[in-house]
């Protein structure tokens, strides 16, 4: 039987090909995300791991008590900081499955958070967070949070000069739908652009910027396909020389609903009802 997804003459046709090449090359920008990723991580677990031992040979040089303490407080709280950056990268190893599940987003962008927390300091960025209490939402979990860190990389790089990076998180109970904002106080987009950004190789960048990132124009058409995948929306607002405001929204996971089969109550001679779902 013919193959229908090859041409008569057996090879995948043009548009096939244009397909498979734009499925290896989300693959390899996620592949590159994880590789950037863990070059920051490890950077900062040395950092980490370079405090507690700095603060222990002092705790054993110094045997008066307070001294020790004190020591012994930025041990603690340098371990403590070392525990959630594993527990980000473990979270994001977690987060494999390429599966739609009850997911807190909450978890995700404090997960994302600390992965470019040394990068935002680094460029004078800072970061607000004003976190509603929200439901969770139907999401595959890694993906989101690829899509998390593409925007708050595009943010920080919109603000070469340092600025405001807010993260807000709110619920439409009427529209069922979860909002993540990512908004920044940078260059903002010119109008002419705007319709443009979403575009697949779409950049105004020259190449990749002093750590490495951007400039290869499918950090957004990429968030895009993965929350339209997700039947969600993603929404960008811009003034020139305000900032940039880019909003997720995702639907609410939907408890399944318990399933009850009624039996028709006709043949009893019982009027019939229209039966509804009870939540
Ligand atoms: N927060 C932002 N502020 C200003 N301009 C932005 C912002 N986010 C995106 N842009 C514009 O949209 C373009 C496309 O962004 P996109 O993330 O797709 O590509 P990129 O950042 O240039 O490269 P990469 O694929 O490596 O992320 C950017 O080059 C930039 O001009
Ligand atoms: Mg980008």
């Amino acid at each position: 039987m013919a193959d229908n997804t090859m041409t008569q003459n057996g090879k995948p046709s043009p548009e096939q090909q244009i397909e498979l090449l734009e499925k290896q090359l989300i693959q390899a920008q996620r592949m590159a995300a994880l590789g950037e990723l863990v070059g920051t991580t490890t950077h900062e677990f040395n950092n980490v791991l370079m405090t507690i031992l700095n603060y222990a040979k002092l705790g054993l040089r110094h045997k008066d008590e307070p001294t020790r303490d004190k020591a012994l407080t930025k041990i603690l709280s340098a371990a403590q900081r070392a525990e959630k950056i594993t527990n980000s990268v473990l979270g994001l190893a977690r987060n494999r499955k390429e599966e739609f599940a009850p997911t807190e987003l909450v978890k995700l962008v404090e997960e994302s958070l600390v992965l470019l927390e040394r990068e935002m300091q680094k460029y004078r960025v800072v970061v607000v967070c004003e976190f509603a209490e929200v439901p969770q939402v139907r999401a595959i979990g890694n993906q989101i949070q690829q899509v998390l860190l593409n925007l708050m990389t595009n943010a920080r790089q919109a603000m070469p000069n340092g600025g405001e990076l807010l993260l807000r998180l709110s619920h439409d109970p009427t529209t069922g739908m979860v909002d993540l904002m990512v908004r920044d106080s940078g260059t903002g987009i010119p109008q002419d652009q705007l319709p443009k950004i979403f575009d697949r190789f779409f950049s105004t960048k020259d190449g990749p910027d002093a750590s490495g990132k951007g400039g290869t124009g499918v950090g957004l058409s990429t968030c895009k396909d993965i929350v339209d995948a997700h039947q969600g929306r993603l929404r960008v607002e811009s003034t020139i020389g305000r900032g940039t405001a880019f909003t997720v929204r995702l639907p609410v996971h939907q408890q399944a609903a318990p399933t009850t089969t009624v039996a028709p109550i006709t043949e009893l001679g019982i009027p019939t009802q229209t039966a509804k779902a009870v939540k």
